[in-house]
């Protein structure tokens, strides 16, 4: 079986993936991740005894670090999921992006590249760089556009959309310099367990059971391209397995929602899981736009259908039911990130947000 260094193991879609992949013993995983405030380790728990499974704390920016564990362990791949992801957090102070999607990726690459020139040619040949990356280096589509597509001109409108679409020009030149074996994955909005309650839905989840406000950005008509975590696990994994190298893969939902609508679903299914004497869409509160917010998202992933097989299994009723149902049950998971650190990051955002 496979060793792979996952990067952003402790994140919310590494998590998924690494959980997923250890119940079904698809590769053993060493999680090297610098546990950031996006991160928890609780979200691991379920296999922190798996002698399968190691976990390590420090930053893809560590070249030492990087290369040591390289050495050490032998992987014959790896997957980058970590990163700087929330678009609101860039805009407030992008340098952490910059910093770790740009830099920490190069350094990664850097890393990888020492350690795979020295593999032998079947070993370097056998060797993979998965890295995952996003829709928003593609802009933003008017209601009208077609889908994204792998051959859509990059056009990031954030800092964080800019810092991730370096990070793959970098991945990308390691193929064609080097020859080293990467593919990258471009995917739109990801839901599920485990997400940090930074980002649209679980925020709007734990602030209805809270009796909060639930903030809606301008007239909450943008459009994103929801994707359960689940089946953007099991398209990582395809891809390690039978991508081609050098090449790129759009994943996406197929499943185009407004903002509003999102809200208004998960108001109706908290109504339904945990009633109140009033309905939780009284909670929604329109408020100030979030700066160079891009309006609408949505990804054409004919080719990774077509090539590798792959179509998502979860459809978002079920999801987001799932979804919510996953923040009612896991108390103790929501009260731990809840800390300080948060309710600053909520002030920071929030208060000077004008309602509409
Ligand atoms: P997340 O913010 O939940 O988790 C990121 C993880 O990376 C955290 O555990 C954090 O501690 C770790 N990390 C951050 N900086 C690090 C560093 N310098 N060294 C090592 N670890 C570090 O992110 P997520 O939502 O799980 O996203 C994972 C990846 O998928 C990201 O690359 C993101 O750009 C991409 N992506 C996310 C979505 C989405 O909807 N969430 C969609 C498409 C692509
Ligand atoms: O498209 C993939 C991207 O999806 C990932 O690369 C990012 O890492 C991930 O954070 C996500 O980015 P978005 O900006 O689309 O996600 P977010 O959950 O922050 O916002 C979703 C939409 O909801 C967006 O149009 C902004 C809006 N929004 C968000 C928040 C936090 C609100 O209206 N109110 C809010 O309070």
């Amino acid at each position: 079986m496979q060793t792979v260094l996952v990067t952003g193991g402790a994140g919310f879609i590494g998590a998924n993936f690494t959980l997923v992949a250890r119940r079904n013993n698809w590769i053993n995983i060493i999680n090297l991740d610098k546990l950031t405030y996006a991160s928890n380790l609780d979200n691991l728990g379920e296999i922190k005894d798996d002698i399968n499974y190691h976990f390590v704390q420090g930053d893809i920016g560590n070249i030492e670090l990087v290369s040591y564990l390289l050495d050490k362990y032998q992987p014959q791949a790896i997957i980058n999921f970590a990163a700087e992801t929330h678009v609101d957090r860039s805009i407030f102070s992008p340098q952490s992006f910059i910093q770790t999607n740009v830099v920490g990726t190069f350094n990664l690459l850097e890393a990888t590249r020492f350690y795979w020139q020295k593999l032998s040619l079947q070993n370097q040949q056998n060797f993979r760089f998965i890295h995952v990356s996003t829709d928003e280096v593609y802009g933003s589509l008017k209601v009208q556009d077609p889908a994204f597509r792998e051959d859509t001109p990059y056009a990031p409108n954030s800092p964080y959309a800019a810092s991730k679409a370096a990070s793959d020009h970098f991945v990308r030149a390691y193929y064609h310099t080097y020859g080293l074996p990467t593919l990258t994955t471009n995917c739109s909005n990801n839901y599920g367990p485990r997400q940090f309650p930074e980002k649209l839905i679980p925020l709007t989840i734990l602030n209805a059971l809270d009796g909060k406000p639930l903030p809606i950005y301008g007239d909450g008509q943008n459009i994103r391209d929801w994707l359960y975590v689940i089946d953007h696990c099991e398209a990582i994994y395809l891809v390690l397995q039978n991508g081609k190298i050098g090449e790129t893969y759009n994943i996406g939902g197929m499943n185009e929602q407004t903002n509003l609508r999102v809200v208004k679903k998960i108001c109706t299914i908290l109504d339904e899981l945990a009633p109140q004497s009033t309905s939780y869409a009284d909670l929604i509160t329109f408020v100030a736009d979030r700066p160079g917010h891009d309006w609408r998202y949505a990804i054409d992933c004919t080719k990774i259908s077509s090539e590798l097989g792959w179509q998502p299994k979860e459809n978002f009723d079920s999801g987001l039911f799932k979804t919510v149902q996953w923040y009612l049950n896991n108390s103790n998971w929501v009260q731990q990130v809840r800390s300080g650190a948060y309710q600053n990051w909520l002030k920071q955002n929030y208060e000077n947000r004008t309602t509409k």
